[in-house]
């Protein structure tokens, strides 16, 4: 016979909760931004994507960490983005319903395992927008690979668009993704 402390239990990991976010995840969401890219916002951009975007988060149902988001911009005419585009190109966005997705990062600890792939998918899949953008570092591979797995596109490279320490730039590449159901 076992008494129940004796047994070892186990709790399985439970699957993570994909939702969009509200107004007390932002702390989370803003820490996670802060640990895994050097685009930080303020906290008046945060709450400026929180009311005229979308953004996405991954919870952990037993303790309720948020692990990883993404953001998207519908309709962003007038942002940086969208101001350092050709004009050609500025033009062909201009006559399709768009949007930018304006971050996407997952806690380190929980990379790999598919979440940013998960929340890029639902992003994709629910969005009202013709086309959207994103830019990445042109060294940020691991995110290219991520985009291009999903159907995005090089579109151009953007010389110099980002900084990086001792007064460095780097180069950014434009991605796009059509969507097929709205075409
Ligand atoms: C990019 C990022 C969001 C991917 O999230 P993730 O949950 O780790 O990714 P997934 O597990 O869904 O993997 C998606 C694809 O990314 C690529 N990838 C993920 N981890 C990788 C790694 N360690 N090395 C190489 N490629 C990797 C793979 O192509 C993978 O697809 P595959 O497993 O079918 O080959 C995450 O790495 C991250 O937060 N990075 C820091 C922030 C960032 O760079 N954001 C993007 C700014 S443009």
């Amino acid at each position: 016979m076992h008494f129940l402390s004796d047994i070892n239990v186990v709790s399985q990991p439970q699957p993570l909760i994909y939702r969009l976010a509200t107004l007390s995840d932002l702390p989370a969401i803003i820490l996670i931004n802060q640990q895994t890219l050097p685009e930080n916002y303020s906290l008046s951009t945060w709450n400026y994507l929180l009311n005229f975007g979308l953004i996405y988060c991954a919870e952990e149902p037993q303790t309720q960490k948020i692990v990883g988001y993404c953001v998207e911009l519908p309709s962003f005419f007038g942002t940086d983005s969208f101001s350092k585009l050709p004009v050609v190109v500025q033009n062909w966005l201009g006559n399709n319903s768009m949007s930018l997705i304006y971050s996407i990062a997952v806690l380190p600890e929980w990379s790999g395992q598919k979440i940013g792939s998960n929340l890029l998918q639902i992003c994709l899949n629910a969005t009202q927008s013709k086309v959207v953008l994103l830019q990445a570092r042109k060294s940020n591979e691991t995110a290219q690979r991520l985009y291009l797995k999903y159907g995005f596109q090089y579109l151009l490279e953007y010389l110099n668009y980002y900084s990086l320490p001792f007064g460095q730039r780097e180069n950014a590449y434009f991605m796009y993704w059509q969507n097929l159901r709205m075409f």
